[in-house]
């Protein structure tokens, strides 16, 4: 249809318009109405145009011809289903910024269906939409209702009037960008779409408007009092059978005496009944009272620690539409990971998960929708924070938020948005949700350098040691005295930190130290939950995750969007169990004569009566033996240290190693009964020394080469040819890694100085080390190699010197390193590189495990003994980086499973990585695609790592973990 003459109703959708949507009845409670609802999701018309001007006019009437057109799923992002594609930027936006005006190229999605309606839903309805990306204009049945904005918020029309009984025609136009995408710009795909649920309420005349329940705890009891909005007010009453509360009256408050309050690691919650002569409601309530008392935030009188994460809604196949299951799973997922606390980045999430959040147990900043964060880029000129123009649309954000959420236990702070700049209209959003809910707590971290209209004090990445310089009130002054001395009051937490983009994040343990150490540091919420990854397939068929740019978006910030703890599909990362471990509630400890256990509780409420305690010993033969222990009871922030049975004590033998568990005695709905919690070992896998021989072999000189032992070595470069008969290359040595996201990122806390170790590494030369062989000597003891490792157009060096010994049977290897010449920065690592058969594919090794380790990561990781594939080593990091190294190793064992062909490296204690790829490979790679096996094994044998730490976003490895320049030394035995 060719739009020549405007049509009415055409530009219904206002896209220059700066205030909040229009014809939406005033924002209340979500909640069960107990009166009839239709879905109106399932498959609409569909028609995408490339911009308003190219879109049809009319598409609202009730008669338009739309039967040429598509059909798409409702909810759902359109890009997700074939229409345009999706695209990514982190903070600039992708369009100029010239609000209030967007680019004529601008997506409109027409979307249309047609309904019948029950009887019951003819006397009075509302059409509810929970969420449309970005901006729409709504017809039903010809006429305009009005236009939505605020994308992850609801909007409801009355439409009692305009319904009826058959073939009822919805029409909504969808523009992708409007002058509200301006304070829509997190860090995320742009996913156009009615992303969720339209449905149809029934509303007859004298249904409840709005309920508000406020159920407060203290000193034991609950205090109970319930607001309603609704014409028949005076005949509406409260109860709650469980505590025999029957016939409140709204707006009464009333002493519902002794009650179980609500908190994240005791959910209880108690059903509400609100009767009306025309409906009964029903609410889960639970009683709890969230206070700041001597800069420390309370529930209930309890001073609560944060383990929490930042949640985006994100779906692999389906973007922003995630299907319940996979909501509910993840929150589940999250529970066994002991996390308790979650920050709805950046938008308030779908309603279902606020309500999960009340049953399993989690503290919720709920966050507005709303970001600004483009207008960095331009000096944050015209930041519509700050613009008059645009306050009503951001105080409507807020409103819409506060009044849908506002009756679940979980929320226990209101977070006006993120990264939104400073403004007066953030300050009036404060003001407002204080008088409209003082029951919480305001929460903003982008004026975190002036905070006077938060209860609390949120920063994101900052170093540990500014986070313990919080911890003891020693910030910096803010420059105004009345607004230092309220900062300085403020309770202190991380909105986020430890970024976890690729391997990593790296440095968690310190964090953890810190938030333990002082009541004023509440922990934070680490970024991200979840990879934004998308499901795209090569033209053979390889299934892999896209980032930006892989749709061909002009502007975009790449793999920026890949930086979670779970990936796209919920595999938890490496990541996750070390967040898992280092946030456990409760600390425990073996006495070093395996007599005693002593335990920390760290919960807020809990004394331990949901756990169990259970024991098992293992060493190096597969022996097992385990049992349970006694139950204890401590307080929450006490210790105490129980004996541990003879049983148990009787086991200590070097070689030994225990592992005491603590683990749900019963199942709860996030995990089964044994579900394990927290854990300490005490023993470990046995040192392996490696002496030099007693009474060495000299080499022996043949055709092929110098023949030691199992080995034989090329006679001019002093390389390994063969060793146990199998083909080997190498030792090459290796003072490089293919670099993780961390190791990419520039230190956001070194103010400029500290470039990306990734850079550091390149300008060394690292990755182009070339050797050549100073000297070869034979000597009765064995093999004497000197090498000598530069880089093309440098001057500086490493001597490597490689003694090898052979008892006939083993060989000996001792290496000494040291560096020549002018070196500064870090070393990605020490070690030595052997390239063998591909054929070796099974690995077993003593030390920790079974997962990764890297020195400011592998919390998770345990003493014990492992077995695994080559293939299963590995981590396959959606852009491929550095991964898979096994720490802490003191034994491995590679196996070649048809012939059996083994080879068998010792050492004190060395890290190994074995991979079918190069490095070179690894780090040339964009995607998990790019990344085959090439026929060959290569493994990295390290005598020490560089830390990841979080410089992705953050500060880079702490000083402890920094691999600097320097002379090493270490033995390993292969035999
Ligand atoms: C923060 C921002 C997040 C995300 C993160 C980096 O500044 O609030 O949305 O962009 O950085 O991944």
């Amino acid at each position: 249809m060719d739009r020549t003459t405007p049509v009415p109703g055409d530009d219904a959708l206002d896209l220059t318009s700066t205030g909040p949507g229009t014809g939406g009845i005033a924002p209340r409670a979500r909640f069960d109405s107990g009166l009839p609802e239709l879905s109106l999701d399932g498959q609409w018309r569909f028609l995408l145009s490339p911009s308003p001007l190219a879109a049809p006019a009319g598409v609202g009437e009730e008669d338009f011809d739309d039967s040429g057109w598509g059909s798409i799923p409702v909810p759902s992002s359109w890009p997700m289903h074939g229409h345009g594609q999706p695209a990514y930027t982190n903070v600039v936006y992708p369009f100029p910024v010239d609000p209030p005006f967007v680019p004529d190229a601008n997506p409109i999605g027409d979307h249309r269906r047609r309904f019948d309606v029950p009887d019951e839903l003819l006397g009075g309805a509302l059409l509810r939409f929970d969420g449309v990306d970005s901006a729409a204009a709504v017809w039903l049945n010809g006429r305009l209702l009005g236009t939505t904005r605020g994308s992850r918020l609801p909007t409801e029309f009355e439409v009692g009037d305009l319904l009826r009984r058959r073939d009822n025609v919805l029409a909504v136009r969808v523009a992708q960008f409007s002058a509200a995408s301006y304070v829509e710009d997190q860090d995320m795909w742009w996913l156009p779409g009615i992303f969720r649920s339209v449905t149809l309420l029934a509303h007859p005349a004298g249904a409840l408007r709005d309920v508000f329940v406020h159920a407060a705890f203290a000193g034991g009891r609950g205090e109970l009092r319930v607001e309603v909005d609704g014409p028949d007010r005076e005949l509406t009453r409260v109860s709650v059978p469980e505590l025999d509360v029957r016939d409140l009256a709204p707006g009464v408050t009333l002493d519902a005496g002794p009650v179980r309050p609500w908190s994240a690691e005791r959910p209880h919650l108690y059903d509400l009944v609100v009767r009306t002569p025309a409906q009964r409601v029903t609410l889960r309530v639970g009683f709890r009272t969230v206070t700041v008392e001597d800069s420390q935030i309370r529930v209930n009188g309890n001073p609560v620690l944060f383990r929490g994460v930042n949640r985006h809604e994100h779906h692999p196949d389906f973007g922003r539409a995630v299907p319940a299951q996979t909501a509910l799973d993840e929150l589940r997922l999250m529970k066994r990971h002991n996390l308790n606390a979650i920050r709805t980045s950046h938008y308030p999430p779908h309603p279902d998960v606020l309500r999960w959040a009340d049953e399993l147990g989690f503290y919720v900043i709920d966050e507005c929708d709303l970001e600004t964060h483009g207008f960095s880029h331009v000096g944050w000129r015209r930041n519509p924070s700050g613009d008059p123009a645009y306050r009503d649309a951001l105080l409507d954000r807020m409103a819409r938020m506060v009044e849908r959420d506002k009756n679940h236990p979980s929320v226990l702070i209101w977070s006006l948005g993120n990264e939104a700049g400073v403004g007066d209209n953030l300050e009036a959003m404060a003001g407002w949700v204080k008088e409209r809910d003082p029951s919480r707590l305001v929460h903003y971290e982008g004026d975190w350098q002036r905070a006077g209209y938060v209860d609390v004090y949120s920063r994101m990445y900052p170093s540990v040691t500014e986070v313990e310089a919080i911890g003891q009130f020693e910030e910096p002054e803010v420059d105004d005295p009345e607004l230092d001395a309220h900062r300085r009051g403020l309770p202190f937490l991380m909105c986020e930190y430890a970024h976890a983009m690729g391997n990593g994040p790296g440095g968690l343990s310190e964090y953890q130290a810190a938030f333990e150490s002082s009541p004023r540091l509440h922990g934070g919420f680490v970024w991200e939950w979840l990879e934004h990854g998308i499901h795209r397939t090569t033209p053979d068929g390889v299934r892999y995750d896209a980032y930006g740019g892989d749709f061909g978006e002009p502007v975009h910030d790449g793999n920026f969007v890949i930086d979670g703890l779970v990936s796209a599909d919920r595999v938890p990362r490496p990541g996750l169990l070390d967040v898992k471990k280092v946030v456990e509630p409760v600390r425990m400890a073996v006495g070093e004569d395996w007599r005693t256990l002593s335990l920390t509780n760290l919960h807020d409420v809990s004394d331990l009566s949901e756990f169990a305690l259970r024991w098992c010993v293992r060493d190096e033969t597969g022996r097992r033996s385990d049992g349970g222990l006694d139950p204890v009871r401590v307080a929450p922030g006490q210790s105490a240290t129980v004996a541990l049975p003879a049983e148990v004590t009787g086991e200590r033998i070097d070689g030994r190693v225990l592992t005491v568990s603590l683990v749900l005695a019963h199942a709860a709905d996030w995990a089964p009964e044994g579900h394990e919690v927290a854990w300490c070992q005490a023993g470990r896998v046995p040192a392996q020394p490696v002496a030099p021989v007693a009474s060495p072999a000299a080499p022996v000189s043949t055709p092929d080469g110098l023949r030691l032992g199992p080995a034989l070595f090329d006679a001019g470069t002093g390389l390994l040819r063969c060793l146990r008969g199998l083909p080997v290359d190498g030792p090459e040595f290796g003072l490089w890694r293919a670099p993780t996201d961390n190791d990419r990122g520039t230190d956001s806390t070194a103010g400029g100085r500290r470039p990306a170790d990734a850079d550091v590494w390149e300008r060394l030369g690292l990755p182009r080390l070339v050797s050549r062989t100073v000297s070869v000597e034979s000597t009765g003891d064995g093999l004497v190699v000197v090498r000598r490792s530069g880089t093309a157009g440098r001057d500086h060096a490493v001597d490597v010197t490689y003694r090898w010994e052979s008892d006939g049977a083993g060989l000996r290897l001792a290496v000494e390193v040291n560096p020549v010449g002018p070196w500064t920065g870090t070393w990605a690592r020490i070690g030595i590189d052997l390239t063998l058969p591909a054929t070796l594919t099974e690995v077993e090794w003593a030390g920790l495990g079974p997962g990764p380790k890297y020195p400011d990561t592998g919390q998770a990781q345990r003493q014990g003994w492992y077995s695994a594939t080559v293939a299963d080593l590995g981590v396959d990091y959606v852009r491929p980086q550095e991964n898979g190294a096994r720490a802490g190793v003191s034994r491995l064992r590679l196996r070649d499973p048809a012939s059996g062909r083994e080879l068998t490296v010792r050492g004190p204690e060395f890290s190994f990585t074995a991979r079918p790829w190069s490095q070179r490979a690894l780090a040339s790679a964009r995607h998990t695609f790019d990344l085959a096996p090439d026929g060959r094994l290569y493994l990295m044998l390290d005598h020490a790592q560089h830390g990841i730490g979080t410089a992705s976003c953050g500060p880079g490895p702490l000083p402890r973990y920094t691999l600097t320049p320097g002379p090493a030394r270490f033995d390993l035995w292969f035999e």
